[in-house]
């Protein structure tokens, strides 16, 4: 098969840790016979220096060309002083605004070579760790109506928690199909004991949960959320919530599995289209020192070929190519015991891009 991938390195480790998934993209094109045709774009601060804006025009359309993108990360020092809207973060808003990205998939896995990198004592994961967080992406108070005004109290600033029965439906039909491939559990996180806009999420989700009967669901507030992945993860399959809860609640999931530089994500449409990131950020106090882990950024690849291309064969191939240089005691600083040297970040997807070929 033939596909066009837009690739967006990004800043700080994003282009160390892409070279990683572009290797094994590269060693699962030759190993399966396929054929990538790359193109480049930019976005975030790399594109601010190059044009004055974080998300170039040209970015977009080279996206919307493209069967699939895969980006490094965005953000850095350098841009911190500029106004909210000229922020390199914004790219990623307008990424996934701009192409319809309304689903946000983060598995948080606890890989058996990594136990120990869980900070849960181990009496409290007993079954391991496989979560995956269905995030909303495109509404909530991420794009609702914002501002500033005076008041008595002087200036003050708001912003929305906006949803429609459409926008929720839509992530609460995802969240049930991704569950009925796994162990058929769906757990909705919301604030409906005090939001408005979390009592219509919840009846919407309860709705759409009619059409799938063989799908258990529940309900957790979000702050007893929190406290339940902390106090008892294995009670969790599919997490479904809003865009601002799904992005503090998959950072936390994240902690638990050992790293955050271990985790991919998949922003996906309605047609198969996606975007594939790590959710680690740009890391700019260890970029360029080949210290960063390219496994999340790797995983993002195995997320592609599954959720865009509908290839598990090749997905397959490159996550066991990982679990493999794990088990071989490969690690790179974030993830390595006291005393083991780390592996550096070009070795380690090196490593990985050989196990594909071998596999
Ligand atoms: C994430 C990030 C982004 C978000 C930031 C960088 C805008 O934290 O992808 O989780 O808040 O969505
Ligand atoms: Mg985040």
């Amino acid at each position: 098969m033939k596909f066009n991938l837009a690739v967006i390195p990004g800043d700080g480790i994003g282009p160390e840790v892409l070279d990683g998934a572009l290797q094994a993209i590269r060693a699962v094109e030759e190993k399966f016979s396929h054929q990538i045709v790359l193109a480049e774009a930019e976005a975030g601060g790399a594109a601010i220096d190059k044009t004055g804006e974080p998300l170039p025009r040209e970015t977009i359309r080279a996206c919307k060309n493209a069967d699939s993108v895969m980006l490094g990360a965005v953000g850095g020092w350098q841009w911190d002083h500029l106004p909210g809207d000229q922020r390199p973060e914004r790219a990623l808003l307008g990424l996934r605004s701009e192409l319809g990205l309304y689903a946000n998939l983060r598995p948080a896995a606890l890989h058996k070579a990594l136990a120990d990198a869980c900070p849960l004592r181990p009496e409290l994961v007993p079954n391991g760790i496989d979560i995956m967080v269905v995030r909303e992406l495109t509404g909530g108070l991420y794009f609702g109506d914002r501002g500033r005004k005076q008041t008595d109290m002087g200036e003050a600033a708001w912003d929305t928690e906006l949803y429609s029965v459409e926008e929720v439906r839509r992530i609460a039909v995802m969240a049930f199909s991704i569950a009925q491939k796994r162990q058929k559990r769906v757990t909705n996180i919301d604030k409906a004991n005090v939001l408005e806009s979390s009592r219509l999420w919840r009846e919407t989700v309860l709705a759409a949960a009619r059409e799938y009967p063989d799908v258990m669901l529940d309900h957790l507030y979000v702050d007893n959320a929190a406290m339940q992945l902390i106090r008892d993860p294995g009670r969790f399959d599919v997490i479904v919530t809003t865009n601002m809860f799904g992005d503090i609640l998959s950072d936390e999931a994240s902690q638990i599995t050992g790293s955050i530089g271990m985790l991919p994500s998949a922003s996906l449409g309605g047609s198969g289209f996606g975007l594939y990131e790590p959710i680690h950020g740009s890391a700019p106090d260890i970029a360029g020192q080949n210290l960063a882990n390219p496994i999340a950024s790797i995983l993002s690849a195995a997320m592609m070929f599954r959720y865009s291309f509908h290839l598990e064969e090749e997905a397959a191939a490159i996550e066991s190519a990982v679990t493999k240089a794990l088990e071989a005691g490969y690690r790179t600083a974030d993830i390595r015991g006291a005393g083991a040297a780390p592996t550096g970040t070009k070795e380690m997807s090196g490593i990985i891009a050989r196990n594909i070929l071998a596999g």
